[in-house]
């Protein structure tokens, strides 16, 4: 069974003041969540280590970077490695996200070794796809998003597929208020689960979790999540208020 999941997009949103007071207000709630549930936050990197120490020990409740260098170490000014973000505790990644990919031009290739890194580094990767506007509009979004997966986990074994979890964003549905409608989404969920059958067997994909990102909210999360192959969401506008996040996390499915 794949694990159902809320994670966090912060993006590049709040100050230290504004961040701790969120954290803490995830503290103090009180979440049923089952071992099959998790919620994970991926906050910006100055305050991972903020994250950790506020929410490190709450049960199912996980820490994530937004972006992990394609590099082991070295002369790469700016950047943060896998290695450091392990040394920090810190269990997950998103990778591939579609707002690096258009605005730093992350191809295939650079996805594929933060991929490497990440695993390599015991991170478990957040691995996001969907497509433009234009695709979805010409009704080619199934092969669109088949080729993405196809063309980065091409080099991912079956032992490491497990530890990845994917991300479909549709990008026309990504901080525009327009949610692809739970139907849209579990019909391609269900297309990127083939795809995963295909590439690693039954066995293996039917585990691995599949999350709907793009405007989820408190007010759609249950719909949505409800849909066969909806394994949860990533949140990223939704998931810098405590109370609408909070509705979503109380949306997973059992
Ligand atoms: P949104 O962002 O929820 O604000 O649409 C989702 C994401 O980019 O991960």
């Amino acid at each position: 069974m794949p694990k159902q999941i809320a994670a966090a997009n912060w993006k590049m949103n709040l100050t230290f003041k504004e961040a701790q007071n969120l954290l803490n207000e995830f503290k103090i709630r009180d979440f049923n969540l089952s071992e099959n549930q998790l919620v994970i936050l991926a906050v910006p990197f100055p305050y991972l280590n903020l994250a950790t120490e506020i929410l490190g020990n709450k049960t199912q409740f996980f820490i994530s970077a937004q972006d992990v260098s394609a590099h082991d170490k070295g002369a790469y000014t700016g950047e943060v490695s896998a290695a450091m973000l392990q040394s920090l505790s810190i269990k997950y990644v998103l990778v591939g996200h579609s707002e690096r990919r258009e605005y730093h031009n992350e191809n295939a290739l650079l996805l594929l070794q933060k991929l490497k890194q990440a695993l390599a580094n015991n991170l478990q990767p957040i691995f996001c796809c969907g497509e433009p506007l234009a695709i979805r509009e010409a009704g080619k979004q199934n092969e669109y998003v088949t080729q993405q997966l196809k063309e980065v986990l091409f080099e991912i074994n079956k032992e490491e597929i497990k530890n990845i979890i994917i991300a479909y964003e549709p990008i026309w549905a990504i901080g525009t208020g327009k949610t692809a409608s739970s139907e849209q989404a579990r019909e391609i969920h269900e297309q990127i689960r083939g795809v995963l059958i295909s590439m690693y067997g039954e066995h293996v994909a039917n585990d691995i979790s599949i999350l709907y990102g793009g405007s989820v909210k408190g007010s759609n999360a249950a719909e949505l999540f409800a849909k066969q192959d909806v394994d949860g969401g990533l949140v990223g506008g939704a998931s810098l208020d405590a109370e609408d996040f909070s509705k979503i996390i109380n949306s997973l499915q059992a």
